[in-house]
């Protein structure tokens, strides 16, 4: 059983939670690729997911696994609901749990938004991303797809490479992958790495070609220039040929590697479209296995209770 009854992050959690939710994520694929994809194990669960920021990938990754689970789905976003009125996330959160919803899977801008709605609601917070803290559920799928891909986690030695600073997707990864006993290396301009970052236990690299001579897997990032409210470098143009990575680079190394990007990607700035669309990238299977790991964190959620 999960130690937790939310999933706010992957900093509190235990290395046997992970596990535990590799393990059940591992039966859920199998579930979902017979002819057959649905299981009752949700029927009476109701799902809300409460999203304040946009997402593709994460929101329809959720729904999914929620509807492979049987659960009632309901969907907020706020761009078209009350917010824009003036109604505080508290009141939005209490008011959709008056129509006696189980379970909330929440992103929103702001850093510990579902750590506060945990404390004040009476419903089982899932955090889908808050702001540049942490993304968890993208954390144990990048785990788990480099489980899948070399065999284990642990001794890998795993690059994250970009943008660092305002990635929730860069410090799951790192709690993640350092709780299951990889190496891990943060690569980008200086001004893009925050200066506490070695007391996570991690190197760090300014070159990105020693990042990728270094690594197994390179799981590449995307600047996110929304967040980003001065310059961090000159261009897009200079970034891109600094640490822009393209064929050419992974050819000249002695070794093969995989390229990981939990999207959206920017194509032709931190990845080419040959190197996005290679034998090197996984980055669609990362995609199809988000199904698998948010069902298994929303199964073994409920299996606990509040
Ligand atoms: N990886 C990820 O969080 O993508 P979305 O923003 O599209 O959900």
């Amino acid at each position: 059983m999960l130690s937790t009854p939310h999933l706010l992050g992957i900093k509190n959690i235990q290395k046997e939670d992970i596990e535990l939710i590799f393990e059940t994520a591992s039966n859920f694929k199998e579930v979902i690729n017979r002819p057959i994809k649905k299981v009752p194990s949700l029927r009476d669960v109701t799902i809300a997911n409460v999203f304040f920021e946009n997402s593709t990938r994460t929101r329809l990754s959720f729904e999914l696994a929620e509807k492979r689970l049987s659960a009632d789905v309901i969907n907020f976003s706020s761009s078209s609901s009350s917010v824009k009125k003036g109604e505080t996330l508290l009141d939005t959160v209490n008011n959709i749990l008056a129509m006696k919803v189980d379970m909330i899977v929440m992103r929103h801008s702001s850093v510990g938004s579902p750590h506060f709605l945990s404390k004040r609601v009476k419903a089982q917070i899932v955090n889908a991303g808050d702001g540049t803290h942490e993304h968890p559920t993208q954390a144990l799928l990048d785990g788990f797809s480099i489980r899948e891909k070399l065999g284990e986690v642990g001794g890998k030695k795993i690059a994250i490479i970009g943008d660092i600073l305002h990635s929730r997707v860069a410090l799951s990864n790192i709690f993640a992958l350092k709780k299951l006993g990889a190496e891990v290396m943060v690569c980008g301009p200086t001004t893009l790495i925050p200066k506490y970052i070695e007391s996570l236990g991690v190197k760090v690299e300014t070159d990105v070609r020693k990042a990728l001579a270094w690594c197994d897997v390179a799981n590449v990032l995307r600047i996110q220039l929304e967040r980003q409210q001065i310059k961090y470098f000159p261009s897009l143009r200079e970034y891109t040929l600094y640490f822009g990575i393209n064929k050419k680079m992974l050819e000249s190394l002695d070794k093969q590697i995989i390229i990981m990007h939990p999207g959206p990607i920017n194509r032709g700035i931190e990845l080419s479209s040959d190197v996005a669309d290679s034998e090197h990238s996984i980055i669609l299977d990362q995609v199809e296995n988000g199904v698998a790991v948010r069902m298994a964190v929303l199964y073994l959620l409920a299996e606990r209770g509040l």
